[in-house]
């Protein structure tokens, strides 16, 4: 990295500190709405710089490493499951949970874990034996919950499409509900009038690791504006409704001091909501550092002055609010492993120099995070002999997936999904393994699977004792065809 950019890189870092610094020391309404802007305008500039430098410095230094898999259990999954197979580990995600039970509260927790992370019934068994409950985001994963043995009592929904089964799962299961619109309000009213219902806002701020995943503000469609505060309390009165709970989610990989300041503009939609808002719940979003160089929220930290805050609402308003949190990426991204086979190699190096690709058995059918958001993943290199674990040698290369489609990539830049960025790894061949770090959130439930016609991978997990056991197998083409109807050609 040349001096220049070291210099940008520390500039830019010390205008977000200040920014940030300011941000959180802010108490003052009048300006609050300008300071919110200036630290996402600081935060923009930060994600647009800092990456960029370590970009140019083309791979991270050192060499990531795996993380609760040895060469020898990478083997050992290949061997007994075949390649690609998602591994999670049972302690990573227990010790997690107990984290995120611990989450500071000054009235009460229900931890939800936010299930479009990774459905996977036995993560589900596992959270729910451990006390927590349940995110939902459409009707179709309370029913998946229900068959993993998750009452529905246990899960909330929130949703973006409201269907009629929402309606059946609140009357006959007692499923909560967060609407999320103000027809979704209307339509619970009109069905089931006199409820209990949650009322999600988009509080006019958002923050997310990527824009992709950035879910408050006016960019934003998820729940109701928070200037349309007016039409919900006329719906909840047209419709006897009793609002018991606020909801607010703003992002994946948010911005802790965003994530707090929208606690407290969370705090004043309660209080004019009056004393029936019992619980507030204020989503997801804690960012989980994937690569060496990234860090992860710290929850106590986070949640400390939200506690505060909560305190001061009580000595206000006499209510004791109970807190509810909803993390998916924190409980499970980095309890998640693939393990893939380079399948082959490809060189575009001649006159002038171009790429060494390695070519791999999965890609964005499994892990399409880096195609869609320029996501970074750890890639882990692991010979198939392991006489060769020893080996020093590395290398730089562009590594894809198995798609027809040049966007099929897994080291794209830092959020430029279009942008190659060779990076640094062990010296490998066809034949070795190379495993795919950090994807239990959003990788095996936000697969591709199907496209040219490749199966859904198997999911394992690590059990506590060591061993690995099957909790999903491997897809084959009579699943993948089972609802194409045959037709015959002459009838066309
Ligand atoms: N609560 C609600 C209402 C949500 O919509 C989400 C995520 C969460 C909680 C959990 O957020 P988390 O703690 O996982 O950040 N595909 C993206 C993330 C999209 C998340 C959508 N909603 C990714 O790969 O990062």
């Amino acid at each position: 990295m040349s001096l220049l950019q070291n210099a940008s890189c520390a500039a830019s870092q010390r205008v977000y500190d200040t920014l940030r610094h300011a941000y959180a020391q802010h108490n003052s309404s009048q300006h609050s709405d300008t300071m919110a802007k200036l630290l996402i305008l600081a935060t923009a500039a930060s994600a647009l710089q800092l990456p960029n430098v370590l970009k140019r410095s083309k791979a991270a230094p050192d060499l990531e490493k795996l993380r609760f898999l040895n060469n020898d259990d990478a083997r050992t999954v290949a061997q007994d499951f075949g390649t690609p197979t998602y591994v999670y580990d049972a302690a990573t995600l227990k010790a997690r949970a107990e984290e995120a039970l611990a989450f500071p509260n000054a009235y009460g927790l229900t931890v939800r874990y936010a299930m479009k992370a990774c459905p996977n019934g036995a993560v589900l068994k596992l959270f729910e034996s451990m006390g927590l409950n349940f995110d939902a985001s459409s009707t179709h994963e309370v029913r998946r919950a229900m068959r993993a043995g998750v009452p529905a009592s246990k899960c909330s929904l929130s949703t973006q499409q409201l269907d009629d089964d929402a309606i059946t799962l609140m009357k006959e299961h007692s499923l909560e509900i967060n609407c999320c619109s103000l027809s979704q309000l209307d339509t619970i009213g009109s069905a089931l009038p006199g409820a209990k219902v949650g009322v999600r806002f988009n509080p006019g701020l958002g923050s997310g690791g990527t824009a992709k995943t950035n879910v408050g503000g006016p960019s934003s469609s998820f729940g109701i504006w928070h200037e349309q505060f007016d039409e919900v309390v006329a719906l909840a009165k047209k419709h006897n409704l009793e609002v018991v709970r606020v909801h607010t989610h703003i992002g994946s990989g948010s911005d802790a001091e965003v994530w707090k300041r929208v606690s407290s503009m969370s705090l004043d939609l309660c209080e004019r909501l009056g004393d029936s808002v019992k619980t507030l719940n204020l989503g997801g979003g804690y960012k989980v550092g994937r690569m060496a160089y990234e860090s992860s929220t710290n929850l106590q930290e986070v949640g400390k002055p939200v506690t505060d805050n909560f305190k001061a609402y009580k000595d206000r308003t006499g209510v004791e609010l109970k807190l509810e949190v909803e993390p998916g990426t924190y409980l499970v991204a980095n309890a998640g492993a693939l393990v893939t086979k380079v399948q082959d190699v490809a060189c575009t190096s001649g006159k002038d120099k171009g790429n060494d690709f390695l070519k791999l058995d999965a890609g964005m059918t499994d892990v399409l995070r880096p195609s869609l958001y320029g996501s970074q993943h750890p890639l882990v290199v692991v010979p198939s002999d392991s006489s060769k674990d020893a080996d020093e040698n590395t290398h730089e290369y562009v590594v894809v997936g198995h798609c027809c489609e040049s966007g099929d990539l897994l080291t794209p830049a830092p959020d430029e999904p279009e942008t190659l960025a060779p990076r640094l790894l062990k010296s490998c061949e066809r034949g070795d393994l190379l495993v795919v770090e950090s994807v239990g959130a959003y990788c095996s439930a936000m697969s591709t699977a199907g496209y040219n016609s490749f199966p859904t991978a198997p999911e394992v997990l690590k059990t506590s004792k060591g061993g690995f056991v099957s909790i999903r197998r491997r897809s084959t083409l009579d699943q993948l065809l089972q609802n194409e109807v045959q037709v015959d050609a002459s009838q066309l």
